[in-house]
């Protein structure tokens, strides 16, 4: 029969639980996404985050069990998201992993969240991707990883300052549309001219350097929206047609930078695999480019389906390359919020 393994992922604003057999079939999964608690803020609270966890970890992990069809008693072990991430976060995780493994008895595993949105790309496609070059494009992290294997990750390249989930969400703030920001920019878009305004591509024209910037991009918008200095905050008197301009744009200008920087990483290691994950390669625009760049390079390119690029617990599922390795953590597992260069 086929083990059973349940993974908890509580790393930011959302609580998930998934239970995942041996062969990476999702027998039942759960996302309580926190999204409309931090709505009002513009963007997540780390100790609204962790109380919002809190209250929801025992019925997603009820309501998994239950689409699972499944009880405690089937698990062959559990796993937990425990870096990085927001402290207060991947403790509740953390605790309600730690408590069921010392219940029944069951390996505990740790997963490291990075990991786990590449490992996304297997789970979707039933496929090897390894080895790699894996893009996250998340609202904390734009990295880019040589990954060896499933479990050997070595960063190669990031963002010097803001990552592009978080510029879409301020931009999408500036613009006046609610968070999260990258949805949002991407309706907006949907009415634009991506041509409309030739905003920066920060470092793309250093093909050699595998490093993003997004903070001059952001504030690029902003003077766009509030005139040059961007002080005069009149973003209400923007028509709706140059919004979307604004919108379509920006999002035209952050894609290039990701594809532009991904296909150098590419050139650079002599890899010819591509694996994307995180919530912005839920980004439409962003796959299609992806995709034309791909197949002009003749690159095998994995983009995780729009469901698993924002935080889930299946991509926890990497935990069962943890089981077969035999890499079990005691039961004063700690949380890591920061990111090793090598995981
Ligand atoms: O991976 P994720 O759910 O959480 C982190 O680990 O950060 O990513 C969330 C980020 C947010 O910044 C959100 O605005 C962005 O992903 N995002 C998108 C889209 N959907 C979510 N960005 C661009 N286009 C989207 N369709
Ligand atoms: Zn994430």
């Amino acid at each position: 029969m086929a083990k059973k393994i349940l993974t908890i992922e509580s790393s930011c604003d959302e609580t998930s639980a998934a239970i995942i057999d041996d062969q990476l079939n999702v027998l039942g999964t759960v996302v309580a996404s926190q999204e409309a608690i931090h709505e009002r803020f513009g963007g997540v609270v780390p100790e609204v985050a962790s109380r919002a966890h809190l209250e929801a970890i025992l019925p997603v992990l009820e309501k998994t069990f239950q689409r699972a069809g499944c009880t405690l008693g089937d698990l062959d072990a559990v796993a937990v998201a425990n870096s990085p991430g927001l402290a207060g976060s991947l403790l509740i995780g953390l605790m309600a992993a730690k408590t069921i493994a010392f219940l029944t008895g069951k390996p505990l595993i740790a997963v490291n969240h990075l990991q786990a949105h590449i490992y996304a790309c297997r789970v979707a496609y039933k496929v090897d991707p390894f080895p790699c070059v894996g893009l996250i494009v998340s609202g904390g992290h734009t990295s880019l990883f040589r990954c060896q294997d499933a479990l050997d990750f070595e960063e190669i390249g990031g963002t010097i300052d803001d990552a592009a989930g978080e510029a879409f969400d301020k931009a999408a703030a500036m613009l006046g549309l609610p968070y999260p920001g990258g949805p949002s920019i991407s309706r907006c878009a949907a009415a634009g001219d991506p041509k409309a305004i030739a905003f920066p591509r920060p470092l793309v024209n250093e093909p050699d350097r595998l490093q993003f910037s997004f903070s001059g991009l952001k504030t690029a918008v902003r003077y766009k929206i509030c005139g040059p200095g961007g002080t005069d905050t009149a973003s209400v008197r923007l028509t709706d047609r140059q919004k979307a301009d604004i919108a379509a744009s920006f999002q035209a200008a952050v894609s290039d930078c990701l594809v532009a920087k991904s296909m150098a990483a590419l050139r650079l290691t002599s890899m010819k695999t591509l694996c994307v994950g995180g919530g912005v390669a839920a980004n439409q625009t962003f796959r299609r480019q992806l995709e034309e760049a791909a197949a002009k390079g003749k690159i095998r390119l994995f983009i995780a389906p729009p469901q698993l690029c924002t935080d889930n617990a299946v991509m926890g599922a990497i935990a069962w390359e943890r089981y077969r390795a035999g890499l079990f953590e005691p039961l004063d597992l700690n949380i890591y919020p920061t990111k090793p260069n090598k995981i």
